[in-house]
């Protein structure tokens, strides 16, 4: 147990799985009420099964990243079961169209473009819009994003994915900027590889495993935990000073010269 959000409202959207699911079942260990927002209705109400069985408090709400309505729906109907909103973890994300679909600019077609900005990017500034409402009601609040290092670099594949992500890191600055003197603070956090279910069976599996772990400063990949623990930072008075930062959690895998992971190969080599 810790106390950095006792007595605080969170909302952790995309928390049915992965990042989130770590992440909302931290919050609530940090003393937070909990509302966990998925487009998997099921997938949320077994997180918050999980927070119950450790004594702290959640809800679960279906919603759509998606759809404007239904994010509104989410923060009116956070306030009105728990008395506000101090905290947002925006960490949901169309990952599905992130995959093969999202194929290289020269075969791209528009439509999943479009969706992709759609869901992530337009999704994370509603979110922001209306969870803003209720934060200045109590004085301020904070507000995490999640963007990715796909958002800062290139690579061979999910250019909508990666474009989606780097806005989200100037819409990261733009809400910093305009909330900041009402006590709201905008951060954004940049997981690099994250093992969880669904990067096990691709990015984190076999030959690809190999190739990403060289390219880590860190002896081990990230798991949700890593992200957990920065999104709570972030969240918690503790980052009061900080505000409208991207902050990469990833072993280090943007931190270096491109060359470094050959350099070293060649110096075990002897
Ligand atoms: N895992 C990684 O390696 C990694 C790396 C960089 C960034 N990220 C980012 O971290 C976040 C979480 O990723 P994850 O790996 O935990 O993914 P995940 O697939 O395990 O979880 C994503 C959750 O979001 C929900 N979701 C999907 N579309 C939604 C929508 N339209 N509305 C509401 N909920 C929706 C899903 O139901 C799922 O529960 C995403 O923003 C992702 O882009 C992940």
């Amino acid at each position: 147990m810790s106390s950095e959000l006792v007595e605080k409202v969170a909302v952790v959207t995309g928390a049915g799985s992965g990042i989130g699911a770590e992440s909302a079942r931290r919050f609530a260990r940090a003393g937070a009420a909990v509302v966990v927002a998925d487009l998997n209705l099921e997938a949320a109400q077994s997180t918050v099964a999980d927070i119950h069985q450790a004594g702290g408090t959640a809800a679960a709400v279906a919603f759509d990243l998606g759809d404007e309505q239904s994010i509104k729906e989410l923060m009116a109907s956070t306030a009105a079961q728990f008395g506000g909103i101090d905290v947002v973890f925006n960490n949901a994300a169309a990952v599905h169209l992130a995959g093969a679909k999202d194929t290289p600019i020269e075969h791209a077609g528009a439509e999943l473009w479009d969706e992709t900005m759609r869901i992530n990017l337009r999704g994370t500034m509603l979110c922001t819009q209306f969870a803003a409402q209720y934060m200045l009601q109590r004085g301020g609040g904070s507000i995490v994003n999640t963007a990715s290092d796909a958002g800062v670099s290139g690579d061979l594949g999910h250019p909508a994915y990666g474009a989606s992500k780097a806005g989200i890191i100037n819409l990261t600055k733009y809400a910093a900027v305009e909330y900041g003197k009402r006590g709201i603070r905008c951060n954004a956090i940049a997981p690099g590889l994250i093992v969880t279910p669904a990067t096990e069976a691709t990015w984190a599996a076999g030959p690809m495993r190999d190739i990403m772990l060289r390219q880590h400063l860190t002896p081990y990949l990230g798991s949700p935990k890593d992200i957990a623990e920065a999104a709570l930072f972030l969240a918690s008075e503790r980052s009061r000073f900080i505000s409208g930062q991207l902050l990469h959690v990833d072993g280090g895998l943007l931190a270096h010269h491109p060359y470094v992971a050959d350099l070293v190969a060649l110096s075990d080599q002897g």
